[in-house]
C-alpha cells in the first residue's frame, strides 16, 4: 500500500502529520475515534442489503481500530466472524476488543501482498478509507484476491477529490488542487481510487456499483472539522509551498468558529458483486441465499471471463483457531 506521509488528516493524527521513525504513518487511534461519527453518518446504506445474506465471515482489510466493523456487523446476518488485517499491531488490538461480532481474529499482514490465501475463508472482503492509499499495482492485486476468494468486496470511504466549503473562500479550488496532487504522490491513487478499483473489478468479471458517501460536517463537528482542515491544508502546503497556508487556515478556522462548520468531503462506496457467487461465499448452503442482486449496474465493463476461473470454493477454516504466525490474537 501506498504510506502517506502528512496531512490528509487520514494519515496524520490530531495535529497534523505524523511520521513514525520508520516513515511509517501512524494511524492514530485518536484520530480514527474523531472521524468515527462522520464515517458511519457518511456510509451508503444500500451495499449491505445487496449482500443478500453474504457476509458471515468478513475480511476488514486496513481495520484500524474496527470502525467498519462497528457499523458494518449490525446490518449483516449474524452470527458472524471477523478477520481484521492491518500491519500496526496496536490497532489490531484495540480492534480486537472492538468489533461486535460472535468471533474477531486479527492479522497483521501488509496488505500490498495480500493473496487469496490471506482471505481465510472470507464471504465478504470489505475495508474503509484505505483504497485511496493504494498505489493502482495494489488495487489490483486487492481485486485478484478478492476475485480468487469469489466473494463480494465493499471498498468504502475512498476520497472523491472534491470539497465544497460554506462559505466559499477564492483560494478553495487551489487547495483542492494541490491536496489532490499531495494524495496522489509515489503513485498512490489518491481521488482516482474508486475509479481504479471498479476498472480492475470490471476487467475480473465482476459487476461494480459505486455510491456517494461525502462527510457532512457542520457545526456539531467542530473539533473533526478543525483537525481535518490542518491536515488538509498542511498536505496542500506541502505539495506546493507557494501556497499562503497559514493565512488560508487562519480564514478557514475563523469561519468555523463564526459560523459554524459547513464542510462536504466526497468519498465513494464501491460494491463489488460476482456475477456467479460460490456456495462457500455465501457462508451458509446455497439454498438459502438469494444470489447476487439483479443488474442493476453502474461502472461495469462486461465479463473478461477471469471470474469464475478464479471462484475456486475452499474449506471453511475453523472457528476461534489461527495457525498463522502472523496472527495477532483472536476473540470469540
Ligand atoms: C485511514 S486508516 C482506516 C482505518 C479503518 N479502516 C477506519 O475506517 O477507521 C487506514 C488503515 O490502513 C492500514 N494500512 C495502510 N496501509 C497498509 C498496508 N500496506 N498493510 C496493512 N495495513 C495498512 C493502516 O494501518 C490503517 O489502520
Amino acid at each position: 500500500m501506498g504510506e502517506r506521509g502528512a496531512g490528509d488528516g487520514r494519515a496524520a493524527g490530531p495535529g497534523g502529520a505524523a511520521l513514525s521513525t520508520t516513515g511509517v504513518p501512524a494511524f492514530a487511534p485518536e484520530w480514527l475515534a474523531l472521524r468515527e461519527g462522520a464515517d458511519a453518518r457518511a456510509r451508503a446504506a444500500r451495499p449491505p442489503a445487496l449482500l443478500y445474506g453474504h457476509g458471515r465471515v468478513v475480511a476488514d482489510l486496513g481495520c484500524g481500530t474496527g470502525s467498519l466493523g462497528r457499523w458494518l456487523a449490525p446490518r449483516l446476518p449474524r452470527p458472524q466472524r471477523w478477520v481484521l488485517l492491518d500491519r500496526d499491531p496496536a490497532l489490531l488490538a484495540l480492534a480486537r476488543e472492538g468489533v461486535p461480532a460472535a468471533e474477531v481474529v486479527t492479522r497483521r499482514v501488509d496488505l500490498g501482498a495480500l493473496r487469496a490465501a490471506d482471505l481465510d475463508g472470507a464471504t465478504l472482503v470489505a475495508a474503509s478509507a484505505l483504497l485511496d492509499l493504494c498505489t493502482r499495482a495494489e488495487v489490483e492485486t486487492l481485486a485478484g484476491a478478492v476475485v480468487a476468494r469469489g466473494c463480494p468486496a465493499l471498498l468504502t470511504l475512498s476520497v472523491a477529490g472534491r470539497v465544497e466549503f460554506l462559505p466559499a473562500d477564492p483560494l478553495d479550488a487551489a487547495f483542492t488542487l494541490a491536496f489532490n496532487a499531495h494524495q496522489r504522490r509515489e503513485g498512490r491513487l489518491g481521488p482516482d481510487a474508486a475509479g481504479a478499483a471498479a476498472a480492475a473489478f470490471a476487467d475480473l468479471g465482476y459487476e461494480v456499483r459505486t455510491y456517494p458517501s461525502p462527510w457532512l460536517l457542520g457545526p456539531e463537528d467542530a473539533e473533526l472539522a478543525r483537525t481535518w482542515l490542518r491536515g488538509w491544508v498542511g498536505a496542500a502546503v506541502e505539495q506546493e509551498p507557494s501556497l499562503p497556508g497559514a493565512d488560508y487556515l487562519e480564514r478557514r478556522l475563523r469561519a468555523c468558529a463564526r459560523e459554524g462548520a459547513r464542510i462536504t468531503v466526497h468519498h465513494t462506496d464501491l460494491l463489488a458483486l460476482p456475477r456467479t457467487v460460490p456456495d462457500h461465499a455465501h457462508g451458509r448452503p446455497a439454498e438459502e441465499g438469494t444470489g447476487p442482486p439483479p443488474p442493476e449496474r453502474t461502472g461495469t465493463r462486461g465479463p473478461a471471463g477471469t471470474a469464475a476461473a478464479g471462484a475456486r470454493p475452499r474449506a471453511a477454516s475453523r472457528p476461534g483457531t489461527e495457525h498463522d504466525p502472523r496472527d495477532g490474537g483472536s476473540r470469540r
